[in-house]
């Protein structure tokens, strides 16, 4: 059924990811006619709140995510589906009081005893939580019972394979939902239909006939108030792990000989399996990372990472990665796929640059005018489309070419990193689809990717830092990684196609 019905209960439910995504994403489920009215949702978190006090502060986050004027008495009575339990990851008790809750709580609303638990909490409680769950029976349901689980998914390979084992001891790997929120976006699901429903992208789909693949993902926002988080973890950890990793495997697997949710991420763990381990001495041809310093954005003064408060003045951590990755099988043979990301940077963008090869002659160029180059860019966000650029006469003259793009726009009424994508991903959760969450050997296959990066940068402790200024595209060797294969990073565009950087 499309109106699942259950108890959400969300570990977590006092911090920032429920306000900003979780409560407006299960309220506009709920108003579209995507959740039953049999449902509950029970925050658990340490402080002290009441129900009451839990529910004002549902109602202002949904409001505060809102574009548009919300029905208040919509609102609050949703909002009285809210329950708040107080407790201590370490004390049992609450665990047992809180499985009364639920129980209760399955009559009131006559769920069928399905339970979704939703981590939303410090990383390093999930495996606790899970084993706690179990201890106090709270995983015995009659209907079904899932966890939906939260990024970081460890730091590393070993402590992601120390999580995924205690979180197993309770839930089977198809009751698990690791959430990627870059697999929600819109145009993040396009890529497979982009590809997999055109005959005249699919089939130039390989090494014959693209010259590289370049993928942005930058952020003009600094780390906010996430400085002890990101310290640790770094733009490797914190974005290219996950989101940018998923995003190659889209770009690059195979066709699942269909669309259920083992084929396809079967074909995206072959993608990650297939990713070129590069030894030592060659890092530095395929791995940039770079921290920002002082600078400006949109006529901002940015103070540089190391000012950030609970940031050393010393730090190490890169905000910035930028990467050539090969993908050695049979289709991606020789092309490089180029990925960069980090923080503070010219401008909030992901978009996507698919660049073709040139024709075998060109009998348009004169000497110094050579042809425009057949671009397919996917804009992932703000922006939602595609544009084609292709060369066509230059109206009036003779003989003379000029590139031009065709554009599919989905202009959408989305604000960036809108609830939209939480609220898909909620869905799928609730209605048991696992296809755009992440399986364990995917994660497995990235963590031992990124773990043999960290380890060419361990030892060489950011001597460089800081190397680009707070509101540019990053450091000049992320220019270079490009220029050494003759090719160089496209500019951000929206999607007409007018550059925004
Ligand atoms: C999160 C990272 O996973 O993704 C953040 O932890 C980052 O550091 C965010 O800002 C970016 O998401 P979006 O949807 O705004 O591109």
């Amino acid at each position: 059924t499309n109106q699942p019905s259950c108890v959400i209960v969300i570990f977590g439910a006092t911090g920032d990811l429920a306000k900003r995504k979780l409560f407006p994403s299960i309220y506009n489920l709920f108003k579209n006619g995507n959740l039953s009215d049999r449902f509950a949702v029970v925050g658990v978190a340490r402080r002290e709140w009441s129900n009451d006090f839990f529910r004002e502060k549902v109602i202002e986050a949904v409001h505060d995510a809102s574009d548009a004027e919300v029905d208040s008495e919509d609102v609050a009575s949703f909002s009285d589906h809210f329950y708040y339990h107080p407790f201590d990851v370490r004390d049992t008790a609450s665990f047992v009081s809180l499985k009364q809750l639920l129980d209760q709580l399955d009559d009131t609303y006559e769920v069928p005893n399905n339970r979704l638990f939703y981590m939303a909490m410090a990383p390093e409680y999930f495996g606790t939580i899970a084993l706690h769950l179990d201890e106090a029976k709270l995983t015995e349901v009659d209907g079904w019972k899932r966890l939906v689980i939260e990024k970081p998914f460890g730091h590393d390979l070993p402590s992601a394979e120390v999580l995924n084992d205690q979180i197993r001891q309770v839930f089977s790997e198809d009751e698990i939902y690791r959430i990627d929120h870059y697999l929600g976006k819109e145009m993040v699901q396009n890529i497979e239909v982009i590809r997999f429903a055109n005959a005249m992208f699919e089939q130039l789909w390989n090494n014959r006939f693209i010259a590289n693949i370049q993928l942005t993902s930058s952020e003009s926002l600094d780390v906010g108030e996430r400085g002890n988080y990101y310290e640790k973890s770094g733009a490797l950890r914190d974005m290219v792990q996950n989101h940018m990793l998923q995003m190659v495997s889209l770009l690059a697997m195979e066709p699942p000989i269909n669309l259920s949710t083992e084929e396809v991420r079967g074909e995206k763990v072959k993608v990650l399996r297939s990713l070129r381990h590069v030894p030592a001495s060659e890092a530095d041809d395929y791995f940039v990372r770079g921290q920002y310093g002082a600078g400006e954005i949109d006529s901002q003064a940015i103070k540089g990472f190391r000012e950030v408060e609970s940031v050393t003045d010393d730090s190490n951590t890169e905000t910035f990665v930028a990467a050539k990755l090969m993908i050695d099988n049979h289709r991606w043979a020789g092309v490089p796929f180029y990925i960069r990301t980090g923080k503070s940077m010219t401008v909030k963008s992901t978009q996507i640059v698919v660049e073709f090869k040139d024709l075998p002659m060109n009998l348009y160029g004169t000497q110094d005018v050579s042809l425009g180059k057949n671009l397919l860019t996917i804009h992932i966000q703000p922006d939602e489309g595609i544009t084609l650029q292709m060369n066509v006469k230059k109206p009036g003259s003779n003989g003379e070419t000029t590139p031009i793009a065709m554009e599919f726009s989905k202009k959408s009424a989305l604000k960036m990193n809108s609830p939209e994508a939480y609220e898909r991903l909620m869905h799928d959760c609730m209605i048991g689809d696992a296809t755009n969450f992440t399986r364990w050997d995917e994660v497995a296959h990235s963590w031992q990717f990124i773990d043999s990066i960290a380890e060419h940068w361990r030892d060489k402790l950011g001597e460089e830092f800081p190397n680009y200024p707070a509101g540019s595209m990053g450091p000049i060797a992320s220019d270079e990684l490009l220029a050494k294969d003759g090719f160089h990073w496209w500019p951000i565009t929206n999607v007409e196609n007018k550059n925004t950087v």
